[in-house]
């Protein structure tokens, strides 16, 4: 059907009283920068999926992005013990990590013979690079050092990559709370070299039994701590899920980024970021 001229001249704003001229002031999409977000698809080959690949990457880092903003806002607000809107931000940095998990759902349409058509066209690229996803990791407390090495040849991502591994995780400021708070962490464990992952140290397993114990006593507390447990959940589903869609993608071929594939990543699902809050449940 045709829409009638006076229907969307500006002259006459008949459409539910909807703004229709955009020549004097912003509009959604000038906003948005949509031109350059939605001309940043560039596929190498000819294959009609090979959009699906790419938008199914640059939405997850969009998605990063946010993430990564929230986490870092927590662990400042943990840092000058404001507990109560670090709680707001991680139960969005779950929400996110849930919203990524069904996003693998859209992927999972791709079939081995429709990606093995542009898989040559990625080259060595791989989300073993994306330097939000370290970043993630390293602010959730997974430091590795060596893995700093796929961005040194870009110093902005390098230097994002460096500071998240040089600073205190966010369960480190975490940790550093509880001890603020009276609880007895041993020294060893808040003040140590911050490039080191997450290690179980039993002060911390005892200050959260005694968190646990009685809820009611620092209840803010206990609430963070249920909220840094919803995040590894949903982080641990989200590896699961990028296993199993690589498996049901590629097999076992080797990855693009050079590892082994499955079962490199099957040995990441043994990661994990908060030790104590996981083991304490067995002894509560
Ligand atoms: C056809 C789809 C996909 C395949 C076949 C695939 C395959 C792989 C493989 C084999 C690895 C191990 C590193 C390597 O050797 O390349 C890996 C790592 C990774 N991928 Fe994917 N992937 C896919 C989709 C995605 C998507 C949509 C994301 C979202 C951003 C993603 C993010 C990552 C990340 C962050 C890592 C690093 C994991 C870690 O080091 O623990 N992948 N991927």
């Amino acid at each position: 059907m045709t829409v009638p001229r006076q229907d969307i001249d500006s002259a006459h704003p008949s459409w539910h009283g909807a703004q229709m001229d955009f020549s004097q002031s912003m509009s959604y999409g000038d906003y948005l920068d949509l031109d350059h977000l939605l001309s940043a698809q560039h596929p190498l080959s000819t294959e009609h999926n090979e959009m699906l690949f790419i938008i199914q990457h640059q939405t997850s880092e969009l998605w990063m992005k946010l993430m990564l903003h929230e986490l870092l806002a927590a662990r400042g607000c943990i840092q000058r013990d404001q507990v109560e809107p670090a709680l707001k931000m991680l139960a969005r940095v779950s929400r996110i990590m849930e919203q990524l998990l069904q996003s693998w759902a859209v992927l999972s349409t791709l079939t081995p013979s429709e990606y093995s058509q542009f898989r040559h066209y990625l080259g060595s690229s791989s989300g073993f690079q994306s330097h939000q996803y370290r970043q993630i990791e390293f602010v959730l407390g997974n430091k590795n050092a060596s893995l700093v090495a796929p961005h040194v040849h870009h110093p902005e991502r390098r230097k994002a990559v460096e500071d998240a591994l040089n600073a205190p995780s966010l369960y480190d400021e975490v940790l550093m709370l509880l001890a603020r708070r009276g609880f007895q962490i041993s020294p060893q464990r808040i003040a140590r070299d911050w490039t080191q992952p997450t290690q179980y140290d039993e002060s911390v397993e005892a200050a959260w039994l005694r968190v646990y114990a009685d809820p009611n006593a620092c209840w803010d507390l206990y609430a963070l701590a249920e909220k840094l447990v919803d995040v590894e959940d949903a982080f641990r589903q989200w590896r699961f899920r990028h296993l199993t869609t690589v498996e049901r993608i590629i097999g076992f071929k080797r990855g693009t980024g050079g590892t082994a594939g499955v079962s490199y990543l099957r040995k990441m699902l043994e990661v994990v970021l908060f030790p104590e809050l996981w083991r304490m449940r067995t002894a509560l």
